[in-house]
């Protein structure tokens, strides 16, 4: 079935996306194509780049990123690729770097991206021009501290793309002090709209989550539909903890749960000021990395902050196998299509989005 066939099939009102969607190359290929390739992706906080020579490394639509703060205070974003044979550039994810060097032959870079030297070209740098030599450069910018990189070069702002996000971040006066205090990636056998699914409905909460059941005040639990993003917000009981330790007169006291277009959460837990990042990269329609990240205003945790991370990792590891088990399902024949429950309307807009954007 073709592509356009495949979306004529949803007609959002009732079932959800077919589930060739979900396992299907071509899908993916146009969504690296049409998605991926166009929208802002989360990079990292800025103090993680904070000196010059200071980088972070990612991957968007199949693509690897640099990003890097020159010796002029600033911060740009290149392809992560050598100019002279296509070797990745930087394979560490974080650091600090003088000068970047390719592995291969041993060309180097300032950190504006211009070439410093080409050893196998040494008597003939005269015949390499510019366009030869130096990396290819994409868009980056920070809002709140947080730094995002854009492949389209003609894309709309960070702020006007996600500005309804950063506004709802306002009411958080620690973004700024937030030092990142650990990362993993997680290899899911799942496609990455599995994950999104997952995260966009909560019916599944009392069931496959009961220590977040017992924490929060499910009656509370409220979306909150903005443009580019939709919010979930939940009170905590009055006399919940976090693992042992109590939570009244914490600074922050709800959980706050963001997902951003397309492929971006970012977790907001009670406690002193957090947030855990995850951004899903797309390995194959089957397959997806998701990279974590934890931020917390102190280096070192709090009691509250270690058992927040037991927490959330906990979450985590109970959604993974709710989205491994429903990739199983959706590589069957059994079902076309599954069923919007009368809650899950945000699932519904998370998928009339990536129609729109498919079909564009
Ligand atoms: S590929 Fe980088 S120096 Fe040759
Ligand atoms: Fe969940």
């Amino acid at each position: 079935m073709s592509l356009q066939e495949l979306l004529a099939q949803y007609t959002n009102e009732t079932y959800t996306l077919p589930y060739p969607f979900y396992r299907d190359a071509v899908v993916l290929q146009e969504e690296r194509l049409k998605i991926f390739s166009k929208e802002w992706q989360f990079v990292g906080h800025v103090n993680q780049v904070k000196n010059p020579g200071e980088f972070l490394t990612c991957e968007m639509a199949g693509e690897p990123i640099i990003v890097v703060r020159g010796d002029d205070d600033q911060l740009r974003a290149f392809y992560n690729v050598c100019p002279h044979r296509a070797t990745q550039l930087e394979p560490q994810e974080q650091g600090r770097r003088k000068i970047l060097q390719c592995s291969y032959h041993g060309w180097t870079f300032k950190l504006d991206g211009r070439l410093h030297q080409a050893p196998n070209f040494k008597d003939h740098m005269d015949s390499l021009c510019e366009e030869d030599t130096c990396l290819r450069s994409i868009q980056v910018e920070t809002v709140a501290s947080l730094v995002f990189v854009n492949l389209d070069n003609k894309a709309q702002s960070l702020q006007e793309a996600h500005g309804d996000f950063f506004e709802d971040l306002t009411r958080f006066s620690f973004l700024d002090r937030l030092k990142k205090h650990s990362s993993e990636k997680r290899l899911i056998k799942a496609n990455w709209k599995a994950y999104i699914d997952n995260y966009l409905e909560c019916d599944h909460c009392p069931i496959a989550h009961p220590a977040f059941a017992s924490t929060f005040d499910m009656k509370s639990y409220t979306f909150v539909d903005k443009q580019s993003c939709i919010i979930q917000q939940a009170d905590i009981k009055p006399t919940a903890k976090m693992g042992d330790v109590e939570l009244q007169g914490v600074e922050v006291k709800e959980g706050r749960y963001y997902w951003l277009w397309p492929n971006m959460i970012f977790s907001i837990s009670p406690g002193s000021g957090n947030i855990a990042v995850t951004v899903l990269t797309a390995v194959d329609e089957n397959t997806t990395i998701a990279n974590y990240t934890n931020y917390f205003v102190d280096q070192e945790p709090s009691p509250e902050q270690t058992e927040n991370i037991k927490f959330v990792n906990q979450l985590r590891l109970e959604d993974i196998k709710l989205v491994e088990k429903a990739q199983i399902g959706f590589r069957s024949s059994a079902f076309p299509y599954g069923r919007y429950s009368p809650t899950e309307h945000a699932l519904r807009r998370f998928h009339q989005m990536i129609k729109r954007a498919l079909t564009e």
